[in-house]
């Protein structure tokens, strides 16, 4: 027996017949490129979320940079991001020529500590670095402090981008990611809590200006029509029949996200005692990309890992390694020079199974399986 650590055949299942019949569409009609879906499906984003625009691509790290080309980022310039995170929300600083500045994360949410964005930019003064902004992640589905990053960055003369790429889904006092802040980012990867079938990504921004740079620089920097080249851009459009499969998932979206809540709720209530379980801040909700629990200290985590493999329970460790710690990535500043929670995170969070379709069978095995792993210490 193995369990899934994602369920997408399930999923598939109860939208294939849509999906079957928008694949038929677009291979009837032949826009593969920009076809009618794509505006459908912004105009369906922009709506559920609640942003003024939508602007589909090709991937949730070309959303960053597409967002970074609209905000105007130059080279040398830096952006403060969190370290405990995937390497795309600070790749794309050093793709644009410019600096990543590194904060810790808040122990129990997982996301950037406001608190330290002083220090943060101090540690980029001492490097002789602007901070022009920062770039929030909500990791594994909780969004970060965003009222509080948005105060500090008006205060500042900063601007916020939001990495929703796993945090899509959740909200903050039941306003919905996508207009809490300047921009927000999300990524459709297949595992994503709203996925495609390929790559795929979308920003979300209530500004005019920034909306028309975007939509500019995903097609090559076009003007009035496209080969009219008005600024430097790229290739960063969304397939039509990526539309397709995510016009048939939002359709199951809303209550996906009230299933994962369920399983979330059920780990919490099983496991709570044996392990730190996740911690939703006051007025928040998840997207539950991942269920990340925290080990306490004295187990030995590649242990745990190999026993639940053993026992055909998948497990998942994000992130092993912190983006400062990265060789490419370790000249950049860092916020009072250590990341310590960041640090300690990396090695003792670990990942179960979570996805919608999760029933309380299986999920008891889940956390069989883990008893059983720590009971062998
Ligand atoms: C926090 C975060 N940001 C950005 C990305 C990049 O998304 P994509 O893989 O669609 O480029 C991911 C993908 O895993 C992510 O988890």
């Amino acid at each position: 027996m193995s369990i899934p650590f994602i369920d997408l055949k399930s999923q598939q299942a109860r939208v294939r017949g849509k999906i079957d019949a928008g694949l038929a569409a677009v291979l009837d009609h032949g826009s593969y490129i920009m076809g009618p879906e794509i505006p459908a499906l912004e105009t369906r984003l922009a709506e559920w979320s609640g942003a003024k625009h939508n602007i589909s691509c090709s991937s949730g790290t070309d959303a960053l940079l597409l967002a970074l080309r609209g905000l105007d980022l130059k080279p040398g310039q830096g952006v403060i991001v969190p370290s405990f995170t995937f390497a795309a929300s600070a790749e794309v600083m050093p793709v644009m020529g410019a600096i990543p500045v590194f904060a810790d994360v808040d122990p129990s949410t997982f996301n950037i500590d406001h608190t330290q964005l002083d220090d943060a930019r101090e540690a980029a003064r001492s490097a002789n670095v602007e901070v022009v902004g920062v770039i929030s992640v909500g990791l594994f589905g909780q969004p970060a402090n965003l009222e509080a990053l948005m105060k500090y960055a008006m205060m500042n003369n900063l601007w916020l981008i939001d990495d929703a790429a796993q945090s899509f889904g959740a909200s903050l006092n039941r306003q919905k990611v996508g207009s809490l802040a300047h921009v927000t980012c999300t990524s459709f990867f297949p595992a994503k809590p709203l996925g495609c079938y390929g790559d795929g990504g979308a920003v979300f921004t209530d500004d005019d200006n920034i909306a028309d740079i975007i939509r500019s620089c995903r097609i090559h920097g076009m003007g009035k029509d496209k080969y009219q080249n008005v600024r430097i851009g790229m290739t960063g459009r969304l397939d039509t029949i990526q539309a397709v499969v995510l016009d048939a998932k939002l359709d199951i979206f809303d209550e996906e996200l009230a299933l994962r809540q369920q399983v979330a709720d059920r780990y919490h209530d099983l496991i709570g005692n044996i392990v730190e379980t996740p911690q939703i801040a006051l007025g928040a909700t998840s997207s539950w990309a991942q269920y990340t629990i925290k080990l306490p200290s004295n187990v030995d985590r590649d242990e745990v890992c190999m026993t639940m493999q053993g026992l055909g329970i998948p497990t998942a460790i994000y992130y092993p390694v912190p983006m400062h710690q990265q060789p490419p990535y370790q000249s950049f500043p860092i916020a009072r020079g250590k990341l310590e929670i960041t640090e300690k995170l990396s090695r003792n969070v670990i990942s179960l199974p979570m996805h919608p379709y999760l029933d309380e069978e299986t999920q008891h095995l889940v956390i069989d399986g883990l008893k059983k792993s720590l009971e062998k210490r």
